[in-house]
C-alpha cells in the first residue's frame, strides 16, 4: 500500500493508458515446441511465456502411479532473467506455491480417468515477467494441453483483478500489483463457468470482491475467446 496508489489513475485511464475493465494485449501462439505432445507460448503485456505438456507418459517414479487415472504435475519457473533484479536460479517458497495452486487451477478441466496408471506434466516457463504470471501460465498450460489432445471438460481461462488508488480494476500491470491495494488472481472453466483459482493479496470489501469476480468473469470470458480462436487457427486446415 502506498500513497502512490492515486496517481495510477486519471480520468478513468490507467498508466498504460488502459480503461478500469481492459486487458493488456494478448498473443498466443500454439504448438511451438517440437518434443513436447502439447504447447504454447503466450505474451500477455509484457509477459512472456512458454508452457509445454508431455503426456499422457509413464509415471516414474512408479510409486506414484493411480490405478483409476492419470497423475497431473505442474512445475511453474522463472527464468532468473525474467526480472529487473536477478532471480536465483531453481525453486522457491513462491515458484511452489505458484506451481501447486496453478495444477490445482488446470485439474478440474482434465479427464484423467482415461489414463491410468500415467502422467501429464505441464512445465510453465516465465520467460518475461510483468505482473500475473501464474494467470499467463494457467492461460498457457490451458492452450498447451488442447494442443497435446488431452481430453478436457473445456478450457481454463485466468486474469488477475485487484484495486488501484480506490478502483477495481482488470489485470494488474507491475506498477499496480507492486503498489496496489489488492490483487485477486482468478481462474475459471468459462464454459462451465466454475472458478478453479481464487487467491487474494490485499484488502476488498464484499461489495468490492463482487465487482472484482464480475470484472475477472469477463477478462476470463474474453482470454477464452482468444485461446479457442488461437487453437481453431492452429488446427483448421
Ligand atoms: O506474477 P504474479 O502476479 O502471478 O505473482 P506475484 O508473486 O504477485 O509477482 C508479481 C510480479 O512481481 C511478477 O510477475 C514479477 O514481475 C515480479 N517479481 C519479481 O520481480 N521478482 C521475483 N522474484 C518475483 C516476482
Amino acid at each position: 500500500m502506498s500513497d502512490k496508489t492515486i496517481e495510477f489513475i486519471e480520468k478513468g485511464r490507467r498508466l498504460d493508458g488502459r480503461k478500469l475493465d481492459e486487458l493488456r494485449p494478448i498473443k498466443i501462439e500454439v504448438g511451438v515446441l517440437k518434443r513436447a505432445n502439447g504447447s504454447c507460448y503466450m505474451e500477455s503485456g509484457g509477459n512472456k511465456v512458454m508452457a509445454a505438456v508431455y503426456g499422457p507418459r509413464e509415471v516414474h517414479p512408479r510409486r506414484m502411479e493411480d490405478a483409476t487415472k492419470a497423475i497431473v504435475r505442474c512445475r511453474y519457473n522463472m527464468a532468473s532473467f525474467s526480472v529487473e533484479d536477478r532471480k536465483r536460479p531453481g525453486p522457491d517458497r513462491r515458484s511452489v506455491e505458484i506451481s501447486k495452486v496453478s495444477r490445482e487451477a488446470i485439474e478440474p478441466i482434465i479427464i484423467k480417468e482415461h489414463f491410468p496408471r500415467s502422467a501429464i506434466d505441464i512445465f510453465i516457463e516465465i520467460l518475461q515477467a510483468d505482473a500475473g504470471t501464474r494467470t499467463a501460465g494457467i492461460n498457457a498450460a490451458s492452450v498447451a494441453l488442447a494442443d497435446a489432445g488431452i481430453p478436457m471438460r473445456g478450457l481454463v481461462s485466468a486474469c488477475a483483478t485487484g484495486k488501484v488508488g480506490g478502483h477495481i480494476v482488470l489485470d494488474l500491470m507491475k506498477e499496480e500489483d507492486n503498489y496496489g491495494e489488492a490483487d485477486v488472481p482468478i481462474a475459471m472453466d468459462v464454459q462451465n463457468d466454475k472458478v478453479t483459482l481464487l487467491q487474494m493479496d490485499g484488502r476488498l470489501t464484499q461489495d468490492e470482491f463482487k465487482q472484482a469476480l464480475e470484472l475477472a468473469r469477463k477478462g476470463c470470458k474474453e482470454i477464452y475467446e482468444m485461446q479457442r480462436q488461437a487453437l481453431i487457427a492452429k488446427y483448421t486446415v
